[in-house]
């Protein structure tokens, strides 16, 4: 495998992944239209990457970025849960017929195997722990339902031969340029910038909900074994977490801790639908993959404050 195309590349996430790539000596191509990446995210390989400003939803766009490429790293997509249930249809568009159109173009194009980036958002409220892959899929959202069903596009496209693909269902990613702005961001980097800005952190609930939280470098070695795994199974699904839980009440002392500072937080009303318990099951991922995340939650939040005290709001 020699190129790849990241979508979503200048993202939180897809921006990880293009520096990785390119540190390992693949050419990369990025697609992006810049709806929620910045290009400042992919400032250090500026110049390093080929550079394709365009949506997943535009056809034409998509078969020209896919010429010459051997794998794609399918991370672009509407992210957002409560905005997936404000607008459906252009999640729909985004999430799902985006990723028809990047299946086609690949299988098209002769392309060796597409890595989709998932989420743990596929099961939904069912309490069972840990979430293993063979659960079935229960999505809540507009945001979840695409992310299933596009899937299943995956597992098709595997079946019916030429390409292979692989669905990396992401448990609670944080790390070093994942936007806090929102109401809705992940609670680990609104807790960041509520440090930073001298605010009290909010916790919605008693503090007891516990995620899988897992390092944006652990994930980026996930997708880099799934790209290189020497067989995957058509529409081969795989949890990417730790495989262990904390809660928030945990979280926080452990970040007070990155922060060298005293943190107490105020407490407010649980948020509607919030799941209460998420743990990942990674016997699967070790197994097939040989992934196990490395980066334990102290030193993942010690490299988020280190970050963040470099750049600027
Ligand atoms: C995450 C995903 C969501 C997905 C879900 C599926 C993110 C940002 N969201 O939601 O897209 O549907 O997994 O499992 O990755 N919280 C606070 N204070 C804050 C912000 C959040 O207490 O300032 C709480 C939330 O109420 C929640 C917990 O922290 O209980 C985690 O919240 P969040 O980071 O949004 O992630 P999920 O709810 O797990």
């Amino acid at each position: 495998m020699r190129r790849v195309l990241v979508t979503g590349g200048a993202g939180f996430i897809g921006s990880h992944l293009v520096e990785a790539l390119l540190d390992k000596g693949y050419e990369v191509r990025v697609l992006d239209n810049l709806s929620t990446g910045r290009r400042e995210n992919l400032a250090s390989v500026q110049g390093a990457f080929e550079w394709v400003e365009a949506d997943v939803r535009d056809r034409e766009a998509v078969l020209r970025a896919m010429k010459d490429v051997d794998g794609v790293l399918h991370e672009a997509a509407m992210v957002s849960v409560p905005f997936s249930m404000e607008r459906p249809r252009e999640c729909h568009e985004i999430n799902l017929v985006g990723t028809l159109n990047i299946l086609e173009a690949a299988r098209a194009a002769g392309v060796h195997r597409v890595v989709m980036a998932g989420t743990a958002a596929a099961y939904g409220n069912n309490p069972e722990l840990p979430k293993r892959e063979t659960m079935v899929p229960e999505p809540e959202s507009p945001y979840g339902a695409t992310k299933v069903a596009a899937e299943q596009y995956l597992r098709a496209y595997a079946r019916m031969g030429g390409l292979e693909t692989a669905s990396l269902r992401y448990f609670n990613v944080y790390g070093p340029r994942q936007d806090p702005r929102s109401m809705y961001s992940g609670v680990i980097s609104r807790f960041v910038e509520s440090l930073v800005a001298g605010e009290t952190p909010i916790i919605f609930g008693d503090g007891e909900q516990s995620r899988d939280f897992i390092y944006v470098g652990d994930v980026v070695r996930a997708n880099l074994l799934a790209l290189r795994a020497p067989h995957l199974e058509p529409g081969a699904v795989f949890n990417i977490g730790t495989g262990h839980s904390v809660t928030l009440l945990e979280l926080l002392e452990v970040l007070a801790r990155a922060a060298g500072r005293e943190v107490v937080p105020r407490f407010a009303s649980a948020r509607p639908g919030d799941v209460k318990h998420s743990r990942a099951d990674m016997a699967r991922a070790r197994a097939v993959l040989g992934f196990e995340a490395e980066v334990p939650l102290s030193e993942g939040l010690a490299r988020l404050w280190k970050w963040r005290q470099k750049v600027r709001s």
